[in-house]
């Protein structure tokens, strides 16, 4: 989604700008701008396409000016074009504006101001903020700021620049998040700590409805009633620096795939203490949690595809009823909640709009909320009750693989916790469970250390139309993220079923060598699983079994069986979700896909 970045300090703005929306870049975009304050002037330039096109432009201009906004647009009203690409400029260039989320009233704003005689130049809902704020400045850009911000409805994270403050940059943002930081050479603003963090890695997350105003001298909060705030809350980032960086690898999916055995390390690092979870930061009691009596997850994509995996440890553990539920269906039913309910909201951005939505819901609703994040100071985080933070680091390429692990351990833990509070795992229990656990982080390096099978299987299925993804049980909630998996990078069309659904449908599908990847590790319904897989054999489809280590029956029933070390059924969704995020990837690649930064794909989807 769309990205923002603005600085102003010593050195020209320019470079630093554009390295900041490179930074941005993974969050995917379609076409990028900036504007740069230069001897009482804006320079504008935009172009659609990539950072690269942009800086090959900036760079034959010479723009020497050291305060200026960027953006990376993800397009929402109007098309990917130059036309639509932020900044954009109030009616004589004098304000220029920078914008992620989306002004609701748009339209009727829009009318109004062309009926005063404001000129508008591109299709986009931003453009109303440049003219409201020019409407509104008299000599304070914030205070017009503030004046413009009081017409919106919507959510928006604004970043704003005016010919006659040089140097200024006003702030401002709601439901959608922006950071502030203070470098060595100056002041710095974005929606995402990663374009800070070679200037800072002390930050301030603006809440909602404040603004800062930026200058090179220093940076002012103000709250949402235009009061100062004194003291910020600054929060340390705490990144390894090259997280950023590739690592060698031939991509950021690559590198965040052989990151896994580390994530799931760390996300378990100090959880087990006597005996007993030490999930703190949830803040309940065993005696609270005891009194849950159902759970809900919400989520989108690939993390409501953890929710699915979820629900299997919280019913077979903790015995809780629990429902998964995509944040977007969630927000706009009328959910059964009681106080009693607890609702479990996760996302690896921590900024999805229909997520957060669907916990703000619930929160009235009066349900207890978790949430379940990668990122330090989300909006999730916030506002949820308790948070566990997966302990991913940033994940770049647009395709959640090492986050979804992350999220995955998470929510075992979270199982496992309230089944011990419900007295339903002994103490003996929990730490069998846990050290098994901890050793799926060396069952993935020995997955990592071997794709042979692996490259092989998606060779053999690169020029197909559509593949079929199929499992029982926990291997029915592998099978989605599968198919998710693969259709996101490859533009492969994929589907998951569970297996016993085949001949309600989808088996009418098969012929002579299409696509059947199955999720065949031991459970308690393999043999079930197996019977599926002669059904397909049998209709000439080309099975690719992903089985347990040892198991020489699959041979039989599979064209290519991808083997992974045994582990119980419950934690299988760790080490069968491995094998099948490099299936896809060598697909993708296969297929000339550029597989960090799929088309129409954004990383955060702060949008409805
Ligand atoms: C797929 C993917 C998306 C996200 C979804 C929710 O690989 O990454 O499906 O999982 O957009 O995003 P978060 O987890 O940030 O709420």
């Amino acid at each position: 989604m769309c990205g923002i970045v603005g600085y102003t300090g010593g050195r020209p703005a320019q470079d630093i700008l554009i390295e900041g929306l490179r930074r941005l870049e993974y969050r995917g975009y379609d076409s990028a701008g900036i504007a740069v304050e230069q001897g009482g002037k804006l320079e504008v330039v935009h172009r659609k396409g990539k950072v690269g096109g942009l800086a090959e432009t900036v760079a034959n201009l010479d723009i020497a000016g050291t305060c200026g906004i960027g953006h990376t647009r993800w397009a929402t009203h109007g098309k990917p074009s130059e036309r639509n690409a932020h900044p954009h400029t109030s009616c004589g260039g004098h304000i220029a504006v920078v914008h992620n989320g989306i002004i609701e009233n748009y339209a009727e704003l829009r009318d109004e101001l062309t009926a005063r005689g404001h000129e508008f130049t591109s299709d986009t809902d931003t453009e109303v903020v440049a003219h409201l704020v020019e409407e509104a400045y008299v000599d304070d850009l914030l205070q017009a700021v503030h004046e413009a911000a009081a017409r919106l409805v919507g959510a928006y994270a604004l970043a704003v620049v005016c010919d006659s403050e040089p140097g200024v940059i006003v702030a401002m943002r709601k439901d959608s998040p922006l950071v502030v930081g203070q470098g060595a050479d100056g002041a710095y603003v974005a929606s995402d700590m990663i374009a800070l963090i070679d200037a800072t890695r002390d930050v301030v997350v603006l809440g909602d409805g404040e603004a800062a105003k930026l200058a090179p001298e220093g940076i002012r909060y103000f709250s949402a009633f235009g009061e100062e705030i004194y003291e910020p809350k600054v929060t340390h980032v705490d990144w390894d620096v090259d997280l950023a960086e590739k690592g060698g690898y031939p991509d950021f999916m690559m590198k965040e795939i052989h990151e896994q055995p580390r994530v799931i390390r760390d996300t378990l690092a100090g959880r087990l203490v006597d005996g007993h979870l030490a999930i703190d930061e949830l803040d309940l009691s065993h005696e609270e949690l005891n009194l849950i009596d159902r759970v809900y997850v919400i989520a989108c994509g690939t993390s409501y595809h953890a929710g699915l995996i979820a629900k299997n440890l919280i019913e077979g553990w903790a015995r809780i009823p629990t429902e998964v539920e995509v944040a977007s269906e969630f927000r706009y039913r009328n959910p059964i909640i009681t106080p009693s309910t607890l609702v479990v909201a996760v996302s690896q951005s921590g900024e999805t709009a229909d997520t957060l939505a669907a916990i703000r819901d619930a929160r009235v609703k009066g349900a207890k909320v978790f949430g379940i994040t990668n990122v330090v100071g989300s909006p999730v985080a916030r506002e949820s009750d308790g948070v566990i933070y997966t302990k991913a680091n940033k994940e770049i390429a647009v395709a959640s693989t090492k986050s979804f692990l992350g999220q995955v351990v998470s929510l075992t833990l979270l199982a496992m916790l309230l089944a011990q509070s419900k007295g339903k795992l002994t103490t003996n229990q929990v730490r069998l469970l846990f050290r098994e656990l901890a050793d799926t982080a060396e069952q993935v390096e020995v997955i990592l250390s071997d794709t042979a099978a692996i490259d092989e299987a998606a060779l053999a299925c690169k020029d197909a139309r559509s593949a079929l993804f199929i499992g029982r049980g926990m291997g029915s909630a592998i099978s989605k993220e599968g198919a998710l998996k693969l259709k996101e990078i490859s533009y492969l069309h994929a589907e998951a079923y569970p297996a016993g659904e085949m001949k309600h449908g989808p088996i009418a599908l098969l012929d002579d060598g299409f696509p059947v990847i199955a999720i065949a590790t031991q459970s308690p319904v393999y043999d079930k699983l197996v019977s599926n897989l002669q059904e397909s054999k049998a209709r000439g489809a080309m099975v690719v079994a992903v089985a347990t280590e040892g198991d020489e029956d699959i041979k039989q029933h599979a064209d290519h069986v991808i083997y992974i070390p045994k582990v119980r059924d419950a934690f299988s969704a760790i080490t069968a979700s491995v094998p099948l995020q490099l299936f896809a990837r060598s697909i993708a690649v296969a297929r000339g896909c550029d597989v960090d930064q799929p088309r129409n794909l954004a990383k955060s989807v702060t949008v409805e």
